[in-house]
């Protein structure tokens, strides 16, 4: 029964080193993603939520080795990817895609986007010349962009759109894994909802498995089986969907579902402020990373960073008080 996960890190660190000035001799590290250990299981949607400037991105681009990690491991279907080589990597990648915010910017505005959907595939000789326009309309059908589009320009599309382009543009190399980095967030609500159905629906048909990146805990719900919330790089609280949102056991999450609006009108849930901005992540505070805007703080947090510990089946914090 136990089948090893899709995705699996362990203790990943990524830490960037900056100089801040000139006269600065030892730059001290960013420390984006500082040991955190988490899995995907196959057919599974990963929600990976926290403020800007977590490392959410950092963890995406890790996982499918789009930059060199620190220490740690990221392994796909039990294969260690950051220790493979750039030519073992290259048919490995077609199976991990990734989808931008913002699709547009990827897309060069004067090719066609039946071209800028074939190129991926020629280049890798995943078809022949004779059948490519064919797969792309398919996908492009699949990703709901009418085909007859394929000769259209990328500012022809509306926002949307585009972000079925995105898709479109991970789902043409099939693949079984993408990492999806707030791929709603620049989108209309009502667009919005489209787009997550469709990512729902990829995962019906073609048994996707995603990372799910984005600052807005109300969109992961919809989406996710598992969330992880992160913190100035380490990851504060892990559990399943129904466990975090019934449940939630960490201060700062608390603090984020309590911005989150309940639909049932006799439910409410009592609005916790963060005081302050996220710190440095150059410069995190000692002890618990989020003692500075916690509202339960208390001694031992300003000195012992808490363990990240199995609380109940499944259900991971990082915290003194659990
Ligand atoms: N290429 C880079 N060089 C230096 N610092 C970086 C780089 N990429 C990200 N960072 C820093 O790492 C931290 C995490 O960034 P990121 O992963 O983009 O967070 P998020 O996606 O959650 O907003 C930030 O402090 C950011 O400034
Ligand atoms: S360890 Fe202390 S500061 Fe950190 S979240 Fe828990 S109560 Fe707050
Ligand atoms: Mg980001």
């Amino acid at each position: 029964m136990s089948q090893s996960p899709l995705i699996e890190v362990k203790n990943l660190k990524k830490y960037f080193t900056q100089k801040s000035s000139l006269f600065d001799r030892k730059p001290s590290p960013v420390k984006a993603v500082d040991d955190v250990t988490f899995t995907i299981e196959e057919g599974e949607t990963f929600g990976l939520v926290g403020e800007s400037g977590s490392g959410k991105s950092t963890i995406g681009k890790s996982l499918i080795r789009l930059h060199d990690i620190s220490e740690g491991t990221i392994k796909y279907r039990g294969i260690d990817i950051h220790n493979k080589s750039k030519k073992e990597m290259r048919s490995l990648r077609t199976k991990m895609q990734f989808v931008f915010q913002d699709p547009f910017s990827s897309l060069n505005p004067r090719i066609r986007i039946g071209d800028a959907l074939a190129e991926p595939l020629l280049d890798h000789g995943l078809v022949t010349k004779d059948r490519v326009r064919d797969k792309v309309k398919e996908v492009m059908e699949i990703c709901g962009l009418p085909s007859y589009h394929i000769d259209k320009y990328p500012h022809e599309f509306s926002g949307g759109q585009r972000q079925r382009i995105g898709i479109a543009r991970a789902m043409v190399m099939e693949p079984d894994f993408i990492v999806a980095d707030e791929p709603v967030s620049a989108l209309d609500v009502s667009i919005q909802a489209q787009i997550i159905n469709l990512f729902k629906e990829l995962q019906e048909k073609k048994n996707m498995t995603y990372l799910f990146i984005s600052h807005d805990l109300s969109v992961v719900e919809h989406l996710c089986n598992k969330v992880g919330v992160l913190y100035l790089g380490s990851m504060m609280e892990l559990t399943t969907r129904d466990k975090l949102y019934e449940n939630p056991l960490h201060p700062y999450t608390k603090a984020l579902l309590s911005a989150v609006p309940i639909p049932d009108p006799t439910k409410r849930r009592e609005r916790i402020v963060l005081k302050g901005d996220i710190p440095n992540p150059a410069n995190p505070p000692k002890g618990c990373k989020f003692h500075t805007r916690c509202p339960f703080t208390e001694d031992i947090c300003l000195k012992v960073q808490p363990l990240f510990k199995e609380v109940e089946k499944g259900h991971y914090v990082a915290c003194h008080l659990v």
